[in-house]
């Protein structure tokens, strides 16, 4: 638990090991004065009942007593917590992109990674953007949790002090996949970090479908996989020029996946859902996904064909 993989978990552990301490004592102490209790002040014993009208020094002792035990943990909290807001000059910048249902970890000089990989003994500090929903970057190793909010600048940091790998994780629900969204957090010599930086042969970016765009701003792959997985609407792989039995108005009709079927499901996509689906699940795109982006996604849509 004391690993001490950053400079954070001293204080963390600090704060955590106290409230679990007084928790601890308290549970165990309330415990044993009920027991006690009850057989002290049971009926058998005490035959006439008796009232107490208050006492102020009881009142002063069970006040004094958990605001100082409060103020402690406060404390403790607080010191842990302050330095956590105040990132070092030097630390070394990435950006990292938190979406359903993956992480990137975009750095300075343009190279992105699934991973984070950071040179040891370093202060990193991690900028957290989020182009869909809420998610929450947790590392636990370093004692760092932060979330990723769409439309709010957040950011962490944080030294690490050992090399080894450290697992991430998403931290806030954040749909179907929330539990697969995890990384590595890579601790590695500076000077194998420098080549590892180095090392920016561009993944060839295969220029991203205009189509593909505009699927992920509108993050359609929560519920639409690209790669045949069952989510909660039919998968995009081979769907275009599939046959489908969908449902109108409970009455079944074979239809062909084709541009206005596409259009009539992003438009209305009560209209005619495909059999084996639920309705009312998507909300209209009209006004959202003009009809000149529809017709990307359907050109998309036909790549996707084996
Ligand atoms: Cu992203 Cu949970």
């Amino acid at each position: 638990m004391y690993s001490g993989a950053s400079n954070f978990v001293e204080g963390v552990d600090k704060a955590f090991m106290l409230i679990m301490g007084i928790s601890i004592f308290f549970l165990i102490g309330i415990t044993t004065v009920m027991i006690i209790f009850l057989f002290k002040y049971s009926r058998k014993k005490n035959k006439k009942p008796s009232t107490n009208d208050g006492s102020i020094k009881l009142e002063i002792i069970w006040t004094a007593i958990p605001l100082v035990l409060v103020m402690l943990m406060f404390y403790y909290g607080w010191v842990g917590y302050a330095p956590m807001r105040k990132v070092p000059d030097d630390a070394m910048l990435v950006k990292v992109t938190g979406k359903m249902w993956q992480w990137i970890f975009e750095y300075e000089n343009g190279k992105t990674s699934p991973d984070l990989v950071i040179p040891l003994n370093k202060p990193v500090r991690l900028d957290l953007y989020s182009p869909d929903v809420n998610h929450s970057l947790f590392i636990p190793a370093f004692r760092v949790k932060e979330d990723v909010v769409p439309g709010y600048d957040n950011y962490l940091w944080f030294t690490p002090y050992y090399i080894g790998d450290y697992e991430i994780l998403c931290a806030e629900y954040c749909g179907l996949m929330h539990s697969y969204m995890t990384a590595k957090a890579k601790v590695v010599s500076q000077e194998e970090f420098d080549v590892w930086l180095a090392d920016f042969t561009p993944i060839e970016k295969e220029s991203e479908h205009p189509g593909l765009l505009i699927i992920n701003a509108n993050a359609c792959t929560a519920c639409h996989s690209l790669d045949g997985t069952r989510l909660v609407g039919s998968s995009f792989k081979d769907l275009w020029g599939a046959k489908k039995i969908v449902l109108v108005k409970d009455n079944e009709k074979e239809i062909t996946v084709d541009e206005q079927y596409i259009k009539k499901s992003i438009y209305d996509p009560d209209a005619e859902v495909v059999q084996g689906f639920n309705k009312g699940l998507m909300r209209s795109y009209t006004g959202v996904i003009s009809e000149e982006d529809a017709n990307k996604i359907v050109e998309y849509l036909k790549t996707l064909k084996k």
